[in-house]
């Protein structure tokens, strides 16, 4: 008899402990915002309903197209990797990244705006800005470039998602130079420690010629523009 008890007592135990883990588990699956996930952006689900509405809160800075400023001042944005972008957007809210500027438009974001913004952004076209389309695949790739940028930012500037370097080509050319000199410096804190020490041997010249290049090679968002380079400047 005391054991049948004792026996009804821990199974009553065990399914009021069960049932609190299961509730408990729900409450932190559901949780919002507060705690920031290891991959920001693998964010699998999310509709995508209000990245352009989100995208006109930035636009009085970054340009309703995302072209930004060819003063380099703000960087084109429009065309570059999703990857990339959630991820600049992490590291600001975050802190890690150091940009006074726009430190509180990041941070107005939700996690998922986050990403429906960047995937706007993303979907953007970067072609028709600034440069001669006449130099679009025809320009040779500066040696400079080849030797020490391609390895990590890709063959045109195309970018590489999983080494986290953005897309370079159809930036402007005035952002580049002086973002090569802030990476340099370490500026913002979140340099890639690698680039910093190939810039020591890329002089200011070469980078220069390597930043005219790249914003006249302007590769399509979406688009492989090393098909573009076979195609047009195998010559
Ligand atoms: C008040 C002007 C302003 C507004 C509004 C603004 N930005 Fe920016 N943003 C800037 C400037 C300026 C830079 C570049 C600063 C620099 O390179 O020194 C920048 C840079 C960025 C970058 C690149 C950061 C990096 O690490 O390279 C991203 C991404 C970005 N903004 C996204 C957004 C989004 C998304 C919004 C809207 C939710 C937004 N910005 C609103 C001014 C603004
Ligand atoms: C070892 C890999 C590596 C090499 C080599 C490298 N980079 Fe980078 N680069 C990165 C990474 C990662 C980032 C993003 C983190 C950061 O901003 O430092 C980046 C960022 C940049 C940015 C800022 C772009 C933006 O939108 O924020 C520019 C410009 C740039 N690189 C140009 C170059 C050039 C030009 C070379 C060659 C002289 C070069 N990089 C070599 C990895 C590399």
């Amino acid at each position: 008899m005391k054991t049948t008890v004792y026996v009804l007592l821990v199974l009553i135990c065990l399914t009021i402990t069960a049932f609190y883990f299961l509730n408990g588990t729900a409450v932190i699956t559901a949780e919002p915002v507060a705690s920031l996930p290891e991959s920001p952006w693998v964010l699998s689900g999310v509709e995508d309903t209000s990245g352009a509405e989100l995208f006109a809160s930035c636009a009085s800075c970054h340009m309703a197209d995302g072209s930004g400023r060819s003063d380099g001042e703000v960087p084109r944005l429009a065309g570059q990797s999703e990857k990339i972008l959630v991820h600049k957007l992490q590291k600001l809210r975050d802190g890690s990244s150091y940009l006074p500027v726009m430190v509180p438009f990041a941070r107005a974001l939700t996690l998922a705006g986050q990403n429906q913004v960047a995937r706007y952004m993303a979907g953007l076209s970067n072609i028709g800005l600034t440069v001669e389309a006449g130099l679009n695949g025809h320009h040779e790739v500066p040696s400079a470039y080849q030797e020490y940028c391609a390895g990590c930012h890709g063959s045109v500037g195309e970018g590489n998602d999983a080494l986290l370097a953005p897309k370079l080509c159809g930036q402007h050319s005035t952002y580049l130079v002086r973002r090569m000199t802030e990476i340099k410096q370490n500026i913002r804190g979140d340099a890639d420690a690698a680039m910093i020490s190939v810039l020591k041997t890329v002089s200011q010249n070469e980078r220069q010629e390597i930043a005219q290049w790249l914003e006249a090679f302007q590769c399509t968002a979406g688009q492989d523009s090393s098909e573009q380079l076979h195609s047009g400047s195998k010559s």
